[in-house]
């Protein structure tokens, strides 16, 4: 595997591939990798020939009051596991590769709407750091395909807008989430849970999955479910921030007729904010 920190190096290997007629898959992250992440590369090793991952901890995305600072950061770890996982490419640029100048005299990228609900509601900033960033990494990587995970439900549905309004030439694919065996979404941010409220974590996939159910079942009373899922949530320890049944394509609220039906939740358990989501039917 090869480890790239400049635009400039990382164009080079990118446009010997491409004329040698290799397509190139593409994953990015934050780094601090779990298994979610390598499936992830897996995935797009079954894409195309050529995979290049990036990490880096996109400072455009966190608000102001939060955890851009103690996020955590493990290169050698990461290299390691993307080594073994068979990448071609490791691309970890610094802050001032990327924005070269201060943040707000940089260019953004802001898909309307989509971002106003469920995360963005409580992180009005975030998803427009993320798109930007996507953009950039696009136009930098110029990958064929890229691969996101499905447990950043929103995210996913807002840079596939993202790359149909803006005539992007990259096929976005989305991956299921990887959990632990009690169901617990794996996230870089699980670290920051103690032992006890690790114990708590997986009321939240739990909770999402007896929703699910009855909403299966054929129960219809959409704000009465939420509210009984948020109480459950606040009585096993956890501060709801939301818990929403939505439709997975466009995220607006469903109405009775809607048959395809997702669920989506954010709490915060201690210091961490967890995120998941899952399907009706
Ligand atoms: P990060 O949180 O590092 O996640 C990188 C990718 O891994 C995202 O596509 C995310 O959805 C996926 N992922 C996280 N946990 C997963 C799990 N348990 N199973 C499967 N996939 C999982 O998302 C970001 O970084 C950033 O916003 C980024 C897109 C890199 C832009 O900065």
């Amino acid at each position: 595997m090869q480890t790239v920190h400049t635009i400039a190096e990382l164009r080079a290997q990118v446009m010997a591939w491409k004329r040698a007629g290799e397509q190139v898959a593409f994953v990015p992250t934050m780094g601090n990798l779990h298994r979610g992440h390598i499936h992830l590369v897996e995935c797009a090793r079954e894409l195309a020939p050529r995979t290049v991952a990036s990490i880096f901890v996109n400072p455009m995305q966190f608000g102001p009051s939060e955890d851009f600072a103690a996020y955590p950061r493990t290169l050698d770890a990461d290299s390691r596991q993307l080594e073994t996982a068979g990448l071609d490419l490791l691309f970890a640029p610094g802050v001032t590769e990327v924005y070269p100048r201060p943040l707000e005299q940089m260019t953004q990228v802001t898909v309307p709407e989509l971002p106003t609900v469920l995360c963005g509601a409580s992180r009005p900033t975030h998803f427009s750091g993320v798109t930007t960033v996507v953009s950039k990494l696009f136009n930098m990587v110029q990958p064929d395909i890229a691969v996101f995970g499905e447990k950043d439900w929103q995210q996913l549905v807002i840079i596939r807008r993202m790359a149909t309004d803006l005539d992007m030439p990259v096929a976005i694919v989305g991956v299921p989430t990887v959990r632990e065996p009690d169901g617990l979404a794996l996230s870089s941010r699980n670290g920051y849970l103690s032992a006890e409220e690790r114990a708590i974590a997986p009321t939240l996939y739990a909770t999402l999955r007896a929703t699910a159910e009855r909403l299966r079942a054929g129960e219809r009373d959409f704000a009465a479910l939420e509210a009984e899922a948020k109480a459950q949530l606040a009585s096993a320890g956890f501060r709801p921030d939301y818990f929403e049944i939505r439709r997975p394509a466009d995220l607006q609220r469903p109405n009775l007729e809607d048959a395809e039906l997702r669920i989506f939740a954010a709490a915060w358990l201690g210091r961490a904010r967890l995120i998941d989501n899952w399907p009706v039917g």
